[in-house]
């Protein structure tokens, strides 16, 4: 509600400049240099326009998120390739991350994070100063912090930063959705955020996130190694071919497979011998979210992967997507990181 309320409201802004200064420009009367003022005013509102829907985009982007196995040291060493770029010359960065550091995200997940804490530190030090971006394992937890020696916050801001919009920054420099977007992503995918702050003191963020059990798959799509044996998916898919060529994919790594069509989903899922639901999300007559539903009457914590084409879907919390069409290793990952994740 206070989402859309605040973005209604900004865009009303915009669409108001945009208007009154084409309809000034528009005029016969007006002088030339002001009919390019005037232009120019709307011109720059689109842009401001276009900054927000990024932003928006960035929220509503949780379904297009493809999860998977990643070396965040990799990442966060090739987003500090084109950071220093934003920092400008007074601010350096320095950047620290251990050689190996195997989380399960999406690669936009982690720039989006680094890139609005950084950012936001960036702007906590007017004067200059240095940005430390590191990232290490503490025992079975990765550690992404970003430190800052900025201004600092007081402990009213403090209380706010996550909330969508706001901002202490002068009008047209801060959207106040950064902070409210690194919410959301680490929400969505379990990860705990900490910060540490004192006015004039600097700041700390950290983001925390599970260290996945095996080495990270060095080839994007190699399968991961693990032990499959106790496995028992239910598949459901409404596509025959489908069905039958992940129900082999999910065979070869050593699960136990029940395919299952929309028909006998239901009874399937309700029957209960399985650990893991794999389903379709879009089938006629039956949605995946239905069948996730049916699934969590009988195990609240029941495990459940999506495989969707789309993402137009609803909001289900702790059910982990996969974009179709998926190679193996992410069908795999997906699954074994619902597996894990409570163990
Ligand atoms: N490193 C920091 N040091 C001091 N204050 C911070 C820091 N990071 C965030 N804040 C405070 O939190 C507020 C919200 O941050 P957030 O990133 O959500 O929005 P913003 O930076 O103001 O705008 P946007 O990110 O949309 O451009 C900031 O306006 C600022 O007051
Ligand atoms: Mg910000």
């Amino acid at each position: 509600g206070r989402l859309a309320g605040g973005i209604a409201h900004d865009f009303n802004n915009l669409l108001q400049v945009v208007a009154g200064a084409l309809e000034v420009a528009q005029r016969d009367r007006t002088p030339p240099d002001r009919k390019d003022r005037y232009l120019k005013l709307a011109l720059d509102a689109t842009t401001r326009g276009a900054d927000l829907t990024r932003q928006l985009l960035a929220f509503g982007q949780r379904h297009a998120w493809q999860p998977r196995a990643l070396d965040l040291s990799r990442v966060i060493g090739e987003v500090g390739e084109w950071l220093p770029r934003l920092l400008g010359d007074h601010v350096t960065l320095e950047l620290r991350a251990e050689r190996q550091l195997p989380v399960f995200a999406d690669r936009g997940q982690i720039e989006q994070v680094v890139l609005n804490l950084v950012t936001n530190a960036r702007d906590a030090m007017p004067e200059g100063g240095t940005v430390e971006v590191s990232a290490e394992a503490r025992g079975r937890v990765v550690v992404l912090s970003v430190h800052d020696q900025g201004v600092g916050m007081s402990e009213e801001t403090r209380a706010r930063i996550f909330e969508p919009f706001f901002t202490t920054k002068e009008r047209g420099k801060g959207t106040g959705l950064g902070l409210a977007s690194v919410h959301g992503i680490a929400a969505q995918q379990g990860w705990e955020l900490r910060v540490e702050s004192a006015p004039g003191a600097g700041t700390t963020f950290e983001v925390r996130m599970p260290l996945i059990e095996d080495e990270p798959v060095s080839a994007e799509y190699e399968l991961p190694n693990i032990d499959a044996s106790a496995a028992r998916i239910l598949l459901v898919d409404d596509d025959p071919q489908v069905r039958n060529v992940l129900a082999a994919m999910l065979e070869d790594v050593g699960y136990d497979v029940t395919p299952a069509g929309p028909e006998t989903a239901l009874a399937e899922v309700e029957g209960g011998d399985w650990d893991v639901l794999v389903t379709d999300q879009q089938m006629p007559g039956l949605s995946g979210v239905e069948l996730a539903r049916a699934a969590r009457q009988l195990r609240s914590d029941a495990l459940i992967v999506f495989v969707s084409g789309d993402d137009a879907s609803s909001e289900e919390p702790d059910i982990h997507r996969v974009g179709k069409p998926c190679r193996a290793s992410e069908l795999v990952t997906a699954i074994e990181h619902v597996r894990t994740r409570d163990a």
